[in-house]
C-alpha cells in the first residue's frame, strides 16, 4: 500500500501552480456535455473524482478527445462534443468512485432524463447521505431508490421522468445539493428555486452563465428557468485553492518562508482560507489577473508566527474542505483555535472531525472534540507518528503537512487516495522536501496528443 514519508523542513521558497479545481472540473465535464456544440476545456483536473464524472458523461453519449494529458493520470486539455441537452441511456451502472460531488450532481442531471440509470460508488461514498438530494428531487417528481446497505445511501437507481419545478429550502448549506436541484431544474418546465441557509460555492451559477444559461440570485435564493440550451464555449479551469491550501498552510506556519501559488481560483466563495490564515498572522498578497467566469490569480504568502483564531459560522461552508489542514495550522499556532458549526465534516469522505482529532493527538497536539467541531490549543510541539489516511485524500495531505513540522519521520499510510483530488501531490511534496539539496522542480510531466 502506498505511503508518504515526511521530515521537518526549515525553509520554504517556491513558486508553482497546483492542478485544476475539482469542483469546477466536475461542472466543466457536465455542462460542456450538455451544450449545443464543441467545447474546449483547458486545465481540467485529471483526478479520479473528475475522471469518473467525465466518463459518466461519455457513457451518457458525450464523447471527448484528449489534446493533452498529465502523464500517468489523464486529460488536462480536452474537446467535448456537447449533446444539446439530449443524453442517451448509459450502457450500465455509472461508477462515481469516491466522489460525493459527482454522484449528487449526476443524480440531479439524471432525474429528468427519459431513461433509468444507476449510480454507485466506493465504500466511503456508499455510506454518505443521499437523502439530501433524493428529497428535493423526489419533490420534483423523480423516482430515486437508495439501494445501499445503509439506509438513504447509494447505489441510487434513478427512474427519470418529466420534472415539476419547486422552491426548495435547503436544510444544509451544500453547493452539491444546490447544484443537483439546479441541474434538475434545467429539465423542468418552469422556474426552480433553491434557497440556501448560508452562502455556498457558486461555481454552478458562474459556469451556467459562461454557457449562456441565466440564473437569478437574490439574497441566498437562486432560480433557474427550465428549457435553456447551454451554448458551447471554451473554458479554462483555474488551479484548485483547496489543493493550494496545503502549501499555503506550510508556508504560513514557517517564519521566513515565501511561497507564490500561480493561476489559482480566487472565487470569493472559496477564499475564506486566505482570510483565516491572514487573521492568524500570515502575510499575503493576492493579485487577481482576470475575472471572466471564475476569478483567477496569484497568491504570495510569507510565513510568520501564527496565532489561534475563531472560525466564524458563515466561513464554514467556504472553507469546509480546508478544515483538516487548517486544524494543522492551528496546532502550529500559539493560542486557541475554535472550529464549531462544522458537523458537515462528519459526512465527508471520512468523519473528518474524528480523523483530524485522532491524528493530531497522535502527533502530540492538544485537541478537544465536539459534535460540531473541535478546539485546538496550539503551540504543543508535534512529533512524528504513523498516520493512516483512512482512505481520505484531504486527511493524507493535511498530515503530510503536519509532518513538515514534526520531529522525526512521519509516515502517512494508505495515500493512493490523494489522486482523488491532487494528482502530483507526492511530486510537489518531494520538491519541497528536496529543496535542502537541489533546486526544486514542480513541473508535472504532460504529453500532447496533437
Ligand atoms: C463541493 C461542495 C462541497 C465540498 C466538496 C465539493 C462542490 O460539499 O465539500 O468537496 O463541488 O459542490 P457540500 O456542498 O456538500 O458541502
Amino acid at each position: 500500500m502506498s505511503e508518504l514519508r515526511v521530515t521537518a523542513i526549515t525553509s520554504l521558497h517556491a513558486e508553482f501552480s497546483v492542478p485544476g479545481d475539482k469542483s469546477i472540473s466536475h461542472r466543466a465535464a457536465i455542462f460542456s456535455a450538455l451544450s449545443n456544440g464543441i467545447c474546449r476545456v483547458r486545465n481540467f483536473l485529471p483526478s479520479e473524482d473528475c475522471l469518473n464524472t467525465l466518463h459518466a458523461m461519455q457513457a451518457l453519449g458525450a464523447r471527448h478527445e484528449v489534446i493533452e494529458e498529465l502523464v500517468g493520470y489523464g486529460p488536462t486539455h480536452l474537446v467535448v462534443h456537447g449533446q444539446a441537452m439530449r443524453l442517451s441511456s448509459p450502457p450500465g451502472p455509472i461508477d462515481c468512485g469516491n466522489s460525493g460531488t459527482g454522484m449528487r450532481l449526476l443524480a440531479g442531471l439524471l432525474a429528468g432524463q427519459p431513461f433509468t440509470s444507476e449510480l454507485f460508488g466506493d465504500a466511503s461514498l456508499s455510506s454518505r447521505p443521499m437523502g439530501r438530494i433524493t428529497t428535493p428531487l423526489g419533490q420534483m417528481g423523480a423516482l430515486i431508490e437508495t439501494r445501499g446497505t445503509k439506509p438513504g445511501c447509494a447505489p441510487l437507481v434513478i427512474r427519470g421522468t418529466a420534472l415539476t419545478p419547486i422552491t426548495y429550502q435547503m436544510p444544509v448549506a451544500s453547493a452539491q445539493v444546490k447544484s443537483a436541484v439546479l441541474l434538475a431544474g434545467m429539465f423542468a418546465d418552469g422556474t426552480t428555486t433553491v434557497i440556501q441557509p448560508a452562502e455556498t460555492r457558486d461555481h454552478t451559477e458562474r459556469m451556467l452563465a459562461s454557457f449562456g444559461v441565466t440564473t437569478r440570485s437574490h439574497d441566498n435564493a437562486i432560480s433557474i428557468d427550465g428549457g435553456q440550451m447551454p451554448v458551447a464555449c471554451d473554458f479554462t479551469v483555474p488551479g484548485d485553492i483547496s489543493s493550494a491550501a496545503f502549501w499555503l498552510v506550510a508556508a504560513a506556519a514557517l517564519p521566513g518562508s515565501r511561497l507564490l501559488i500561480k493561476d489559482v481560483g480566487l472565487n470569493p466563495t472559496r477564499t475564506a482560507i486566505l482570510k483565516v490564515l491572514g487573521r492568524m498572522g500570515a502575510h499575503m498578497i493576492e493579485t487577481v489577473q482576470h475575472g471572466a467566469g471564475e476569478p483567477i490569480g496569484n497568491v504570495e504568502i510569507h510565513g510568520a508566527p501564527l496565532v489561534g483564531t475563531c472560525i466564524l459560522a458563515a466561513e464554514i461552508p467556504n472553507l469546509i474542505d480546508e478544515i483538516p489542514v487548517l486544524a494543522v495550522a492551528a496546532a502550529l499556532a500559539t493560542g486557541r483555535t475554535v472550529i464549531r458549526n462544522a458537523s458537515e465534516l462528519r459526512v465527508k469522505e471520512t468523519d473528518r472531525i474524528t480523523t483530524v482529532v485522532n491524528n493530531l493527538r497522535a502527533m502530540g497536539a492538544q485537541v478537544t472534540e465536539f459534535e460540531d467541531g473541535m478546539e485546538i490549543e496550539g503551540g504543543h510541539p508535534l512529533h512524528a507518528a504513523e498516520i493512516d489516511s483512512s482512505g481520505d485524500h484531504r486527511i493524507a495531505m493535511a498530515f503530510a503537512i503536519a509532518g513538515l513540522f514534526a520531529t522525526g519521520e512521519t509516515i502517512i499510510r494508505n495515500t493512493a487516495c490523494v489522486n482523488t483530488s491532487y494528482p502530483g501531490f507526492a511530486h510537489h511534496l518531494q520538491a519541497i522536501l528536496g529543496q535542502r539539496s537541489t533546486p526544486a522542480d514542480f513541473t508535472l510531466p504532460t504529453r500532447s496528443h496533437l
